[in-house]
């Protein structure tokens, strides 16, 4: 019993046992996303009169962050881009390149960088390119010709184009996205489910006809909240299931005031999945097909799209790499965005790829000033700290947590966990989110069956103030930090996890 000065503290406990594994910790799951959008390419990861501009025009602060981020893919350029986009304006010589308005973001796009220059990128900053065609304004001709541009070595018309642009290797892209939200009204050349799934159908079909191996990711809906989430992924996947490898999820979330709600977010990204693995299940048992199709989780984060930075310009003014969708991350989206990592890793079964949206200064964990500084938002630490440490397997994880209730959500575990398993690195990491906006938990963790011999590392990343931002002045003053509760008694791993928090203990094995 607590007195009011000795308050109970709520306790989760957990069971954490080797042989329970849900599947390997994929790389895949920390991809990234550079879009034509706002600052994110240009002035974000290219900005060739920059002090730290390398000999191709790459800011070399941002390859360096993109580094330290550990992102695995990188999907490129679009997102809503690039279905009204022409990728030919972004091959060859520079000052033939043609300046084009982009109507997805009214924006100008000089196309100073272009499917040559992403190579390159990719290739620096240690990332496998993940390529959209445009399936919006164009079809299956033009998805064929970037892949033989892409990926044909030498020889034909559009791999030798390739070469006479200086890149003599083929750039040999594996990971394609058969357009971008198909579904959305907001897309150019948006789609009805029959009509997407036939093209989508086709161009598969001709494109494995080139590289039989490619990895192809068809459009899902483009939220779970699109009324025809469901009977969009029916009506795809039974045209195209034994195409494609991989269907798209995409799903935000917004603080709108209510931070419990907000914290509810891996709740519902994990309801999302459930839901649409039941879709692609429903189509494989239909069709009665021996194979798996799985996710591609590849939008995901935190994004105030109804706050005036995601609106983008109007009227006359197509302006070139305008500040848009630039939105400043707390503590407390930090904390949210852990959570979402930690929930597609526990999916790590049918999630085989993810794409954090965005990297550079769209919706993005790295900030850039134009000339100037590059510096991390909050959301940089969870993520860098969970794609540099979880390795090996995602371990099934017993679960018994006070559960909460949000305005709108309810019936929600305050802990989020995932536990990964290296036998090789002999190490053991629990990832946990306390999602209580109120109240600290205590983790209470049986891991005998680990037979851990100490603790290599224990890190908590929250604030007394959930809604501080790092700026470019300040963006260390908050920093995951040492938390010195974490105790290791034998078979009995104790920690307090603060509200709004997110937690990594790192676990040596004999
Ligand atoms: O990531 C920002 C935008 O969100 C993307 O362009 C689009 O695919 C989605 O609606």
């Amino acid at each position: 019993m607590g007195t009011p000065e000795t308050p109970v503290i709520p306790a989760a406990k957990i069971t954490i046992d080797p042989a329970f594994v849900v599947g390997p910790v994929r790389r895949k799951t920390f991809g990234a996303f550079v879009e034509h959008l706002g600052r994110c390419v240009y002035t974000g990861i290219f900005e060739p009169d920059h002090p730290k501009a390398d000999e191709d025009g790459f800011r070399s602060d941002v390859l360096e962050l993109t580094k330290e981020l550990g992102v695995s893919t990188v999907r490129y350029p679009g997102g809503n881009f690039v279905s009204g986009y022409r990728w030919e304006d972004g091959v060859g010589p520079l000052d033939q390149r043609p300046a084009r308005l982009d109507l997805a973001w009214h924006s100008t796009d000089p196309n100073l960088v272009g499917v040559d220059e992403f190579a390159r990128w990719s290739e620096k900053a240690g990332v496998e390119p993940m390529m959209a065609v445009n399936l919006g304004t164009r079809g299956t001709q033009e998805a064929l010709d970037i892949l033989e541009y892409c990926n044909i070595k030498g020889g034909t018309a559009l791999s030798e184009q390739r070469k006479a642009n200086g890149a003599l290797e083929p750039h040999n892209i594996k990971m394609w996205c058969l357009g971008n939200e198909m579904d959305g009204f907001w897309q150019i050349g948006h789609k009805k489910a029959g009509e997407y799934a036939r093209v989508a159908a086709e161009t598969a079909r001709a494109m494995r006809m080139v590289n039989p191996d490619l990895e192809l990711v068809a459009c899902g809906s483009s939220a779970p909240t699109m009324p025809t989430f469901g009977e969009w992924e029916r009506v795809v996947l039974t045209e195209t299931y034994e195409l494609v490898d991989l269907i798209s999820a995409h799903q935000y979330f917004e603080d709108f005031g209510d931070l419990q709600e907000h914290l509810s977010a891996g709740h519902r990204m994990e309801a999302f999945i459930k839901d649409l693995v039941s879709h692609i299940d429903h189509v494989k048992s239909a069709t009665k097909s021996e194979k798996q199709v799985n996710i591609s989780f590849d939008e995901w984060n935190v994004w105030h799209i109804s706050r005036d930075e995601s609106k983008a310009p109007t009227g006359a003014d197509w302006p070139v790499a305008p500040v848009l969708l630039e939105d400043r991350y707390t503590v407390a989206d930090a904390v949210v965005v852990g959570d979402l990592l930690i929930t597609l890793l526990r999916n790590t079964d049918r999630v085989h790829s993810a794409s954090l949206a965005q990297l550079v200064n769209v919706i993005a964990p790295i900030m850039t000033e134009p000339g100037g500084r590059s510096w991390k938002q909050t959301t940089f630490h969870p993520f860098a700290l969970t794609s540099r440490h979880a390795s090996g397997t995602v371990l099934n994880l017993a679960v018994e947590s006070p559960q909460l209730d949000s305005e709108k959500t309810s019936g929600f575990t305050s802990l989020s966990a995932v536990a990964t398993f290296d036998a090789e690195a002999k190490e053991a990491v629990v990832f946990a989110v306390n999602r209580s906006a109120t109240d600290a938990l205590t983790l209470d963790a049986a891991v005998a069956s680990l037979s851990p011999t100490g603790i290599i590392e224990a890190v908590t990343y929250t604030n007394k103030d959930p809604y501080w931002q790092a700026t470019a002045d300040d963006s260390t003053s908050v920093l995951p930090s040492e938390n010195v509760s974490v105790k290791l008694d034998g078979g009995r791993l104790t920690a307090e996890l603060p509200a709004v928090s997110w937690s990594m203990i790192r676990l040596q094995l004999p």
